[in-house]
């Protein structure tokens, strides 16, 4: 009987420790992370990635109509702009969602950069699909190669800022969701791939030629993400001219549906 409750008291002690565990790693996931997560899900969509596609607001650059402090912005996500499309949260978030949205909206402020030279989408266009060989890692709509991100909708997804830096310094930020790892299995075997999921006991990746490969953690003798991009940087292969055509490009890459 006393054996029972040792083992039970251990069980119970393992099980709060890895609670501490799972706070600690969530505490580390930021809040301006949160917050961006949040921002693409429920204002992207009318206010477009980089804040600036209702009229008169500019979110991204903290240009509002009437908001002028974090308060205000906080009782308007609340309250929505009564009258105009702009909805009221209250019901959709809690008060720690909304600080998150905030602390985002400064983020995207104080990350902010001058206004870049508009570049023309359809010459985009024909860099990204000739001289640039970007479809040789990506991927839009039915064409392109699944080594790096599929891009059908990178438009709706990141800043205009974001997608220039990934061209000229892909190795700056590279999300979680593109990371790739490097794999070696006991029998010495070498595989570098796009990190898709991973649990307990395996781990899967798209590696180099596509394929969707799923391995066994236990048959590994290593594994491990690279930090470093595997993008190549365009700062020396694309002019400024040719690099704002890209990214006009990728702006209109809104989806399967959109043109
Ligand atoms: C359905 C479309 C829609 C969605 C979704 C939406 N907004 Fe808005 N938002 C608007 C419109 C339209 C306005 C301009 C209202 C006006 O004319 O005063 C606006 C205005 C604002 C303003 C400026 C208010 C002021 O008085 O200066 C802020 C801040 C704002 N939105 C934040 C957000 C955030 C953050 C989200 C997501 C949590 C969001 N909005 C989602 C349409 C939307
Ligand atoms: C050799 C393969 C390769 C080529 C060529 C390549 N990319 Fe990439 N690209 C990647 C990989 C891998 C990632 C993901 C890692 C990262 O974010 O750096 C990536 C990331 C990106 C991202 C960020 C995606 C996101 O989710 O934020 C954009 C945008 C992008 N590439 C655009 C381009 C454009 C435009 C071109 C052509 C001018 C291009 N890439 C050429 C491999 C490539």
């Amino acid at each position: 009987m006393r054996e029972v409750r040792a083992c039970l008291l251990l069980f119970a002690t393992a099980l709060a420790s890895r609670t501490v565990l799972a706070q600690q790693q969530t505490s580390f996931l930021s809040e301006t992370e949160d917050g961006r997560q949040i921002f693409l899900t429920n204002c992207a969509i009318c206010h477009g990635p980089d804040g600036d596609s209702v009229y008169g607001v500019d979110l991204g650059r903290g240009k509002f109509k009437t908001a002028s402090s974090d308060d205000d912005l906080i009782r308007i996500l609340n309250v929505g702009v009564p009258g105009t499309s702009m909805p009221a949260f209250s019901k959709e978030f809690s008060q720690i969602e909304m600080r998150a949205v905030v602390a985002y909206l400064r983020y995207m402020k104080s990350t902010s950069s001058a206004t870049f030279a508009p570049g023309d989408a359809i010459q985009g266009k024909v860099i990204f699909e000739g001289k640039g060989e970007c479809l040789s890692c990506h991927r839009v709509r039915d064409r392109g190669s699944r080594v790096g991100p599929n891009l059908t909708e990178i438009g709706s997804l990141r800043r205009t800022v974001e997608l220039r830096r990934s061209l000229l310094d892909p190795d700056a930020e590279v999300l979680p969701s593109s990371r790739f790892i490097r794999i070696v299995a006991r029998d010495g075997v070498t595989i570098i791939g796009r990190l898709m999921n991973q649990d307990t006991l395996t781990v899967q990746l798209i590696d180099s030629k596509e394929r969707l490969q799923s391995l066994k953690k236990a048959n590994l003798k290593e594994y491990g993400f690279i930090d470093k991009s595997l993008m190549p940087s365009y700062r020396d292969k694309l002019n400024n001219q040719q690099l704002a055509d890209v990214v006009s490009y990728l702006v209109t890459l809104k989806g399967i549906g959109a043109q």
